[in-house]
């Protein structure tokens, strides 16, 4: 299926509504991350994570093309995702600054999983995952990974909603 089939007599949506419906769905916060053939580590935030199968276990994460280290995620056998506590802010926002692509993990917290995959310490969830599938869909890579690892610890965790940082109220 593609843009093609939709019928002409609808309107696009417009990129700003898009964005503004898109940041409508609460989510959690994850730093995504790899390592290259030199054991350099590579990550970014990302909102985009959903699980996908059970059996096998499978969960996706989508990189924008213009992600600095989306060639490193392509080529990388393992990438983990950590889920981050509501105190990890700053984490996140690290993260997030482009054009500091090689010094995020400087004075981080962070460790190598048992595949080498580089995960957020002191997370929710550190996962491990063995690269499963890509596709490219429009501007972005899905990838799709195989769940071989999954730590967790308990805690309130940090939530995006209508493009701010968020806490969980709960009842
Ligand atoms: C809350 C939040 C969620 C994000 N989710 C994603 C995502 O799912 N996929 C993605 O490609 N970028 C996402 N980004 C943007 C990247 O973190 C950011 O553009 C990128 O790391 C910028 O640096 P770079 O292009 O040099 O890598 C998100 C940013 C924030 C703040």
């Amino acid at each position: 299926m593609s843009s093609e089939g939709v019928e002409s007599r609808l309107a696009a949506v417009s990129s700003d509504e898009f964005r503004h419906a898109c940041s409508r769905f609460a989510t959690g916060i994850a730093v995504a991350a790899c390592q290259d053939e030199n054991g350099v580590p590579h990550g970014l935030t990302i909102s985009s994570f959903s699980s996908v199968s059970l059996e096998p276990p499978l969960i996706l994460i989508c990189l924008g093309h213009a992600v600095t280290n989306i060639e490193e995620f392509r080529r990388a056998r393992y990438f983990g995702v950590s889920f981050l506590r509501e105190d990890q802010r700053h984490v996140s926002e690290r993260f997030a600054r482009k054009g500091h692509e090689h010094d995020r993990f400087d004075g981080i917290a962070w460790y190598s999983g048992e595949s080498g995959a580089p995960l957020i310490a002191n997370g929710l969830a550190a996962i491990e995952c063995a690269a499963y599938q890509r596709l490219t869909s429009g501007d972005h890579d899905i990838f799709v990974g195989e769940v071989i690892r999954a730590a967790v610890q308990d805690g309130p965790p940090l939530i995006h909603f209508a493009s701010r940082y968020r806490r969980l109220s709960e009842e």
